[in-house]
């Protein structure tokens, strides 16, 4: 790969020099259009997960001659057994691929059961209740991620799905040791599981430093690995989740009939143009692409305003401030799950839409909140990147939504259920756990898929994969996203420094309020100066999990993010 700066230095010493060199410079800085570059395989593969056994069990299948995708499915049921704040059989994700030289995306969001109503998380008063849709069986939306999984290997795949299964067997029998930051997040969670779920039990067998052995769970892995989704969405998986719905005090919706009716989609990825970069990225039900793009895209745009400003200096984030209050308007308002409402992607990403947008940022002072309107006319989670050695790339986000979902655990089957259905508006303008709002393109409808934020992203250049990144982080995820890219090619930084930066956010709401990190709080002279300008700062307890791959050259680097227990390995 060749950078703008390689480029002009290039051009300055061979133009003189002879003929050859100036055909090579030619094909090396051409614009797209003019070269069709032939294929060329990376010196190494790489992965960065967001735990040590998620990347092994991508060497694993890497070494055995698989792909991307393989890899992608092995770190994904690996992390089902050994993430299980996060990594799922029983939640949905998003897949961002870019398979022999061409983008694609895959949803296998979750969806609602077919008895949900768009009321069904409010009390007599009208009101959300609170909790309904986030803890317990009435939280559970129906899984994608075995269907997914699926999906992405049978189009895909070079090895078998057995195969690719081997290692998350393997785990789940043998057992894995316990990391103390898995502890401090189930020590974290578990109040809020305590009254209305069976999570207690469950997360007791989990203790640092020791081995957690799951053999229902390795059942469950061994019938997905011997009868496909039908391990999962019929038969004894499947009862299994029916008869968990009527445990407990409140009873969830899920039935047969819908995890049967379950199907993932193969959808459009949203793709635009950044400093030469071919962004490709998450389209609606995510939220996370659009929003990724409309930064981008405001940012270069208002680079007169950027200009000399040092990174995270107090005009700095209030300029990002402006931007993001922009996104979010949209966001609430636009977004929604693609099958049920007409999302206008190409509206809202539009250079002629994005720029007047840029106008309307004030360079002094906060743009009130209430003024911030939708803009056109008319009106816990977790990642991970892999690239194989020939050059395809897999950008993987999937969720339980809160770390341990809904907190309710399969009996019988030892996995835990997804509370999804909480980033549906249960009511419009109800802020949902992240502090987010919506209307109605986002209600709750029988078989919708609840709006995500979720943003696995692949930046290629001259069709060669340049960036491989994601984060959870819910509606954090993609301004992180967002900060990385640009501290890595704006700011120059080395990806590893860019991944560890410290990362700030605004979303409309809270008015004026920007978000720092525990372990990064603002500065006292940043903190003086921003709060003059009329922000209120918080810290916030979590702001990501950055698992990144960068390729230059044909050369992989990898960034886990220092800030939890990611693991990245470059395979040569
Ligand atoms: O889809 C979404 O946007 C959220 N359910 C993601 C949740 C998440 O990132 C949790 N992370 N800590």
């Amino acid at each position: 790969m060749t950078s703008k700066g390689e480029c002009d230095v290039i051009a300055g010493r061979s133009i003189f020099r002879s003929l050859l060199l100036a055909l090579s410079l030619w094909l090396a800085c051409a614009p797209d259009a003019a070269r069709a570059a032939p294929r060329r395989a990376l010196q190494a593969a790489a992965v960065a997960s967001p735990d040590r056994y998620g990347a092994i069990a991508a060497r694993t299948v890497l070494r055995a001659g698989g792909n991307a995708v393989d890899a992608a499915v092995a770190t994904a049921f690996a992390l089902a057994v050994t993430y299980p704040e996060a990594g799922n059989l029983g939640g949905g994700g998003f897949m961002t691929l870019y398979m022999d030289g061409k983008p694609y995306f895959l949803d296998y969001r979750e969806r609602a059961p077919a008895a949900a109503t768009p009321d069904m998380y409010l009390g007599p008063n009208g009101e959300p209740v609170a909790d309904l849709s986030a803890v317990g069986n009435l939280s559970v939306a129906v899984p994608g991620t075995v269907r997914g999984l699926a999906e992405a290997h049978h189009r895909f795949g070079r090895l078998s799905w057995k195969q690719d299964l081997a290692p998350a067997i393997a785990l789940a029998r043998a057992g894995f040791v316990v990391s103390p930051q898995l502890i401090g997040i189930r020590d974290g969670a578990k109040a809020q599981f305590a009254k209305t779920t069976n999570f207690t039990p469950w997360a007791a067998g989990l203790q640092a430093g020791q081995l957690f052995r799951q053999p229902e769970l390795a059942n469950v892995l061994q019938r997905i690995a011997e009868r496909g989704p039908d391990g999962f969405y019929a038969g004894p998986t499947a009862d299994l989740i029916v008869a968990q719905m009527s445990r407990g005090p409140v009873k969830g919706l899920i039935t047969r009939a819908d995890l049967q009716a379950y199907r993932a989609a193969w959808r459009t990825p949203v793709q635009g143009r950044w400093r030469g970069y071919d962004v490709i990225t998450a389209p609606p039900p995510s939220s996370g692409g659009i929003a990724l793009l409309q930064m981008l895209t405001m940012k270069a745009d208002a680079a007169r305003l950027f200009a000399g400003q040092p990174l995270n200096s107090p005009q700095y984030l209030h300029l990002l401030a402006e931007i993001e209050k922009r996104v979010f308007a949209d966001r609430a308002v636009y977004l929604g799950d693609p099958d049920f409402v007409t999302t206008p992607v190409a509206s809202l990403t539009a250079p002629d839409y994005l720029a007047r947008r840029a106008r309307e940022i004030d360079p002094v002072k906060p743009s009130a909140t209430g003024a911030v309107r939708p803009g056109l006319e008319k009106p816990q989670t977790t990642h991970f990147s892999i690239v194989d050695r020939w050059g395809n790339a897999v950008s993987n986000t999937y969720t339980l939504n809160g770390w341990f979902g809904s907190g309710v655990v399969v009996e019988g089957g030892g996995f835990l259920l997804n509370d999804e259905m909480d980033d549906f508006s249960a009511k419009p303008g109800a802020p949902n756990m992240y502090g987010v709002v919506g209307g109605s393109a986002n209600a709750i409808a029988p078989f919708k898929r609840p709006l995500s934020s979720m943003t696995p992203t692949i930046l290629t250049r001259n069709g060669r994969v340049a960036m491989v990144l994601g984060t959870p982080g819910g509606s954090r995820i993609f301004t992180s996203v967002f900060q990385v890219i640009v501290d890595t090619y704006d700011f120059a930084m080395p990806l590893r420094a860019a991944v560890a930066a410290p990362r700030y956010h605004h979303q409309l709401l809270p008015p004026d309020t920007l978000f720092a990190e525990p372990y990064a709080p603002f500065p006292a002279a940043l903190a003086a100066a921003l709060r003059a300008r009329g922000y209120r700062l918080e810290n916030q307890d979590f702001n990501g999990d950055i698992e990144a791959i960068r390729v230059d050259g044909g050369r992989p680097t990898v960034a886990p993010d220092p800030r939890a227990r990611g693991f990245a390995l470059v395979i040569p």
